[in-house]
């Protein structure tokens, strides 16, 4: 069988130990694969390698995607995907692995009705696919997250000031809430967990009538302006606040032993999956073990509120 393997959407870090995992066990079937450079882009010009053992060493520690990703929303119009699927067809190439998010599955769920055997892998730093526990990326993601949280509560103790982080999750308030445990946030604000400025603003008045030294806010993106709200915190509250916005940093950066794992063992999993005839379905680990779910058992489901919520009531 020849297999192809794309990464799709937004880098994540973990993205080339799960591209080394398919290649290998590609091999280890027999089976041909290649990769597709930045991701359904190059699925519709025409641009693939064919890789071998060689090609994939050295992948593990290395942050990104070295076949590189893009987002491509033509990719919506079927005309687009039908020469994507020629080009497939035309090298003899029946499956697809696609290492992305919710966007990057619909895609492989489209080429799939086309007769692409297509299986899905989970990357991204949000962890915000249904069906799987954990996504490839995150944890890298998170650790960059809590480091850069340790950094500023230095410089917001020294200065008495409160710090309001804004990280990345688009619609997942998970980085913001796994992050704001880890750093002992004050509040954590997420789409899932919205702002009560009230209550913020009179937790900070007590802060500064008790003489506390610092006090984070972790935030995810999207939801309002954090300048503004540092602003309106410092006003309201005399306690002075200042925003980051710590940004692409967190799509970065060698990726943790978690993420080379997790991706090392879905690949793999992909593969065999894709070995057994199985396919037009998106690996997950739940409870530790791999587990596969049809794309349309994932796609525009809603993710049950995180069970850690609970947690912030007792311990922020
Ligand atoms: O999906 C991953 C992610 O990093 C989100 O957290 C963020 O909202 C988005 O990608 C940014 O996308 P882009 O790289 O297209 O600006």
């Amino acid at each position: 069988m020849k297999i192809a393997v794309l990464t799709s959407g937004g880098d994540a870090p973990g993205m080339n130990a799960a591209i080394r995992a398919v290649v290998r066990a590609s091999l280890h079937y027999g089976f041909e694969v290649y990769g597709v450079l930045d991701g359904y882009k190059g699925l519709l010009e025409d641009r693939m390698i064919l890789l071998n053992h060689d090609a994939v060493s050295g992948l593990l520690t290395k942050g990104g995607t070295f076949l590189g990703t893009a987002r491509l929303p033509e990719f919506k119009d079927e005309a687009v995907r039908e020469v994507a699927c020629k080009n497939l067809k035309e090298r003899g190439i029946e499956a697809l692995i696609v290492i992305g998010g919710d966007g990057s599955y619909r895609g492989a769920l489209a080429l799939g009705k086309l007769g692409i055997k297509c299986i899905g892998i989970p990357g991204t730093i949000d962890n915000d696919i249904v069906g799987t526990d954990f996504t490839i990326g995150f944890n890298t993601a998170l650790t960059t997250i809590v480091d850069a949280i340790d950094k500023l509560r230095d410089t917001s103790t020294s200065h008495q000031r409160c710090s309001i982080v804004e990280v990345m999750g688009r619609r997942s308030g998970d980085l913001a809430l796994y992050a704001g445990i880890c750093g002992g946030a004050e509040f954590i604000i997420t789409p899932e967990n919205p702002i009560n400025k009230k209550k913020i603003i009179e937790r900070m008045k007590e802060f500064k009538e008790t003489n506390r030294r610092h006090a984070i806010i972790v935030v995810t993106e999207n939801q309002f302006n954090v300048h503004e709200l540092a602003k309106e915190i410092t006003e309201a509250s005399g306690f002075a606040s200042r925003a980051t916005v710590l940004g692409y940093i967190q799509r970065g950066g060698q990726p943790v032993p978690e993420d080379r794992i997790l991706g090392s063992r879905m690949g793999s999993y992909a593969v065999d999956l894709l070995s057994q005839n199985i396919y037009g379905c998106c690996v997950g680990i739940r409870d530790s073990r791999m587990i596969h779910l049809p794309f349309v058992n994932v796609l525009d489901q809603e993710r049950p509120k995180n069970d850690l919520y609970p947690l912030l009531d007792k311990i922020s």
